[in-house]
C-alpha cells in the first residue's frame, strides 16, 4: 500500500546526524531540559522572531498551558472551529473554559472570519484560530476583532509550521503560536512534543514555571502545574530536522503543485489565499464522490485519509455543547467531501502521477 507518509525515506537521509545527537545526547546524561532543548529553543525564536520559544511535551500542551498563562479560566469563552483535530478543544476544556464555534470557509476549511463577531459575547475572552492542514487563517481579521472585542488570540499551528501571510510567520501574529512535533507534522520528532513562541516574557516565564511542576527551580512551587518538558533526546532529532524545515515545506508545495496540475479539472484542489504561504501538512482534495474516490484509491493500493470525518460539534465527548446536525453546515459538507492524499516532501512524482491517474480512471470511468 502507497502510505500517507513515509518516514522511512527522511529518515534514512539524516540518519547519521540524527544518530550523531542522539549519541552526544547519551553521552551527556542530560535528559531532561538541558542543552538540547535550549538550542532548539534558540533556533525557533530567531526563526518567528519571537521573544521567547518554550519546548513543551506535545501540541496539545502548548495550547492548554497557553490558554492558562493568558489568564483563561472558569466562565470565559474561547471561540475556535469546529472543523480541527479534537486537541484543540480539548485545552480549552482543560482550563474550565466553554468552547464557542464558529463555521468555517468553504475554501480554506478555516475559520470564517465573518462569522466570528455574532458570537462574541461580555464572557469573550480569546481567539484560538487553526491553520488547518498548512493554510494560515485570516490573521488580519482576527487582529482586527481581537483589538477591536480586547481578546486574546491563541494560534494553532500544529499543522503550520513554517505557514506565513503576507511575509509573517503564523504563530507570531497572536498572543502565543502552539506547535506539534507529532512525528507525522511539517517538523516531527520521533515521539511527542511541542512548543510555543510568543513576545509576552512575563506570560512565557509562567509557561515555564506551569511545564514544571508550577517551580521555577529550588523545589519551591508556587502553583499546580504539570510535567510537560520537551525531552533532550526529542529536541536532538528535531534540531536535524528544524535544518531543513523550509527545505522540507519547498518540497511539499512542488509537490502540491504537481497534484493540482493533474487534478483541478475533475475535484476541487487546496486553494491559497491572497499571500498566503500554505505548507501543505495535508494535501486535501474535496469532491461529492469523496467515497467512491476513497474506495477506488484503496483498490489500486493507495492511502488516503479523511481529516476530519466528524466535525467536532457532532463528536459524543461534546453532545453537552447542545449543537446539532446542522449548526455548522459547512463544515459537515466539508466533513462528507474531503480527502486527503499522500503527502510528505520525499513523496516521489510517480506516486503523484499514479494516484491522479486512479483519481480521473474513476471519475471519468
Ligand atoms: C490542529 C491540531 N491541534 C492540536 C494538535 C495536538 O498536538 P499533539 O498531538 O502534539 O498533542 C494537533 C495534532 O495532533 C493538531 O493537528
Amino acid at each position: 500500500m502507497k502510505p500517507m507518509i513515509d518516514l522511512k525515506k527522511q529518515y534514512l537521509d539524516i540518519k547519521d546526524e540524527v544518530l550523531h545527537l542522539i549519541n552526544e545526547t547519551l553521552e551527556s546524561t542530560q535528559y531532561v531540559l538541558g542543552r538540547r532543548v535550549s538550542e532548539l529553543e534558540e533556533g525557533v525564536r530567531n526563526y518567528y522572531g519571537t521573544k521567547e520559544a518554550i519546548g513543551v511535551a506535545s501540541g496539545t500542551d502548548a495550547l492548554h498551558l497557553s490558554l492558562r498563562a493568558l489568564g483563561i479560566g472558569a466562565g470565559d469563552e474561547v471561540i475556535t472551529t469546529p472543523f480541527t483535530f479534537f486537541a484543540t478543544v480539548e485545552a480549552i476544556l482543560y482550563v474550565g473554559a466553554k468552547p464557542v464555534l464558529v463555521d468555517i470557509e468553504p475554501e480554506t476549511y478555516n475559520i470564517d472570519t465573518a462569522r466570528i463577531e455574532e458570537k462574541i459575547t461580555k464572557n469573550t475572552k480569546a481567539l484560538l484560530p487553526v491553520h488547518l492542514f498548512g493554510h494560515p487563517a485570516d490573521m488580519q481579521a482576527i487582529a482586527g476583532l481581537a483589538a477591536k472585542h480586547n481578546l486574546k488570540v491563541i494560534e494553532d499551528c500544529a499543522q503550520s509550521f513554517g505557514a506565513s501571510l503576507h511575509g509573517k510567520k503564523t504563530g507570531s501574529l497572536g498572543d502565543a503560536g502552539c506547535f506539534s512535533f507529532y512525528p507525522s507534522k511539517n517538523l516531527g520528532a520521533y515521539g511527542d512534543g511541542g512548543m510555543i513562541v510568543l513576545n509576552n516574557t512575563p506570560v512565557a516565564d509562567e509557561i515555564r514555571k506551569l511545564r514544571n511542576h508550577g517551580s521555577r527551580g529550588g523545589y519551591k512551587h508556587e502553583c499546580l502545574g504539570y510535567n510537560s518538558r520537551l525531552d533532550e533526546m526529542q529536541a536532538a532529532v528535531l534540531i536535524v530536522k528544524f535544518r531543513r524545515i523550509d527545505e522540507y515545506n519547498r518540497k511539499r508545495r512542488e509537490k502540491a503543485a504537481l497534484y493540482n496540475r493533474l487534478l483541478s479539472d475533475v475535484v476541487a484542489c487546496p486553494v491559497e489565499r491572497d499571500g498566503a504561504y500554505h505548507v501543505y501538512h495535508q494535501y486535501t482534495i474535496r469532491s461529492p464522490k469523496r467515497d467512491f474516490i476513497q474506495q477506488q484509491l484503496k483498490e489500486q493500493g493507495i492511502s488516503s485519509v479523511v481529516y476530519y470525518p466528524i466535525p467536532l460539534h457532532l463528536q459524543e465527548a461534546l453532545k453537552y455543547l447542545g449543537h446539532r446536525e446542522g449548526s455548522f453546515p459547512v463544515a459537515e459538507q466539508a466533513a462528507r467531501e474531503v480527502l486527503s492524499l499522500p503527502m510528505y516532501p520525499e513523496l516521489d512524482e510517480a506516486d503523484i502521477y499514479l494516484t491522479a491517474e486512479a483519481i480521473h480512471k474513476c471519475l471519468k470511468g
